[in-house]
């Protein structure tokens, strides 16, 4: 039977929030919804009724009435008045509303017990934010503002300019000689090693990665499913005569083996381009700190070796050299598997926005990264020297490795140490290390990873004399 054109006599009751009234009537028309006092097809009552029912001005019923309509729960009909649309009492039930509640006021949620920050931290991955020149930092991005960003949202960074500065710094710093239509900018090496399976067909493939190692590396390629195969690492980093059969890639960190810091001698990182060409494999070079290097002469990227170019894939990043908080890197892939990794980088989202791009180009066209590079080489290379005097002082016996390049040194410990122990002392003890043991797979390694970035020369002695004391037995 058609319902009654006449407006219905629903007697509406106002709670007593303190939300604005607005809210109060259209909350009291939603809550008779949904009790079933109100349903779809009736015609509500006029605002000047309604108001003088209520006792309020007819203003806020007005803003209700519309509220209401806005959100879909009545319809206005010329002339007779506002109607209840079709299913608004099953959208009252489901807890639909026209505005969002009001929380009154919300005490702020209590911070999270965190433990005590220890005074110094020494775990890997951050360097020293504090030593880039402020000045060219704001010069660079005061650059970016002068460009209004692009407006078309299906158009990808193609970051053109900083690609071709990026191949130049390439080729000046690394010796990697690239196309900048070979590279590609990305939102860290971490992310861009998810793709590389799916773009290089490395799916269900075996891929031998360094042990210890690089444990993003190893999440990353195991979550695409490709068959992870560890192969241990020696003082001369990764051997290629243990890479196992069938191996289709291998990823390697030939500059500064992560984390126990070998340099790859020239004779290997041969042996794996003759691998890479004899087995059509692929090596995947991630070159991560290898700007940092200190008393030895620079070795370039292995990428950089002459036929390199058609079977090593090059990551790079500026989370060691800038900040890991930009989130930047770079890949430079072989001309013939380029399309497929702009196909799966841009299918997953996995690209940098317009504006770091065109910062980061700024801070190498302007001198000032090359600035920054020299500065902060000059601080890491006095710190890694302060730490090396202090752990001979107070630790006689102990040996450091990878000292040579990058922003941290491994102290080795006895093969029964439990690492993960010791490191926890270490943290009570006010310094924050890494166990060298959450590093491998397979291979038993016990130490302390230990990042000198942050640490000033002045902190050096307090910093090793707490993990002698955490060590002493
Ligand atoms: C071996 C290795 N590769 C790459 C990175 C940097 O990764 P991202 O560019 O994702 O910050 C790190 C940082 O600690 C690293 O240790």
């Amino acid at each position: 039977m058609a319902r009654s054109p006449r407006a219905v006599d629903v007697p509406l009751v106002l709670d007593d929030s303190p939300a604005p009234l607005r809210h109060r009537v259209a909350d009291a028309v939603v809550g008779a919804l949904r009790t079933g006092r109100l349903r779809p097809g009736d015609t509500l009552p006029s605002t000047r009724s309604l108001a003088a029912a209520l006792g309020v001005s007819r203003g806020p019923v007005v803003a209700a009435y519309d509220e209401l309509a806005a959100a879909g729960f009545l319809r206005s009909r010329a002339g007779s008045g506002a109607v209840v649309a079709p299913g608004a009492d099953t959208a009252a039930r489901a807890g639909a509303a026209t505005h969002v509640p009001e929380t009154g006021r919300v005490r702020p949620p209590s911070p999270e017990p965190v433990p005590a920050a220890p005074r110094l931290d020494l775990r890997p991955g951050r360097p020293d934010t504090s030593l880039l020149d402020r000045a060219a930092w704001r010069r660079a991005w005061r650059a970016v503002g002068d460009a209004l960003p692009g407006n078309d949202a299906g158009e990808v960074p193609r970051h053109t300019h900083l690609r071709r500065v990026l191949a130049d710094h390439l080729r000046r710093g690394r010796g990697v000689v690239v196309d900048p239509d070979d590279l590609f900018v990305v939102p860290g090496v971490g992310a861009s090693l998810r793709a590389l399976p799916e773009a290089f067909g490395l799916v269900g493939a075996s891929v031998a990665l360094e042990d210890p190692g690089y444990v993003e590396a190893w999440t990353a390629f195991a979550a695409e499913g490709v068959r992870t195969h560890p192969v241990p690492v020696d003082a001369d980093g990764l051997d290629p005569a243990l890479l196992p059969d069938g191996a289709r890639a291998v990823y390697v960190t030939p500059s500064h083996q992560y984390p126990l810091g070998a340099r790859m001698p020239v004779t290997r990182r041969v042996a794996l381009l003759e691998w890479a060409r004899d087995t059509g494999g692929l090596v995947l070079e991630d070159d991560y700190d290898g700007e940092f290097r200190y008393d030895v002469s620079p070795l370039p990227a292995l990428r950089s070796l002459p036929g390199a170019e058609d079977h090593v894939v090059y990551v790079g990043t500026a989370s060691k050299l800038l900040a890991p908080s930009l989130r930047v890197a770079w890949v430079a892939a072989p001309a013939h598997l380029r399309d497929a990794l702009r196909v799966t980088l841009e299918s997953r989202g996995l690209v940098v926005n317009e504006a770091t791009g065109l910062a980061l180009a700024e801070l190498v066209t302007s001198g000032a990264l090359a600035a920054h590079h020299a500065r902060a080489s000059r601080t890491y290379a006095a710190r890694r020297g302060a730490l090396v005097t202090a752990v001979a002082e107070h630790l006689p016996g102990a040996t450091l490795e990878g000292v040579d390049a990058g922003l941290h040194v491994v102290l080795r410990l006895p093969d029964d140490v439990d690492d993960h122990e010791v490191a926890d002392r270490c943290h009570a003890a006010g310094v924050a290390v890494s166990p060298l043991s959450a590093y491998a797979v397979r291979t038993s390694v016990r130490g302390l990873v230990l990042c000198y970035a942050g640490l000033p020369e002045t902190a050096a002695d307090d910093a090793v004399r707490r993990l002698a004391r955490a060590l002493a037995p």
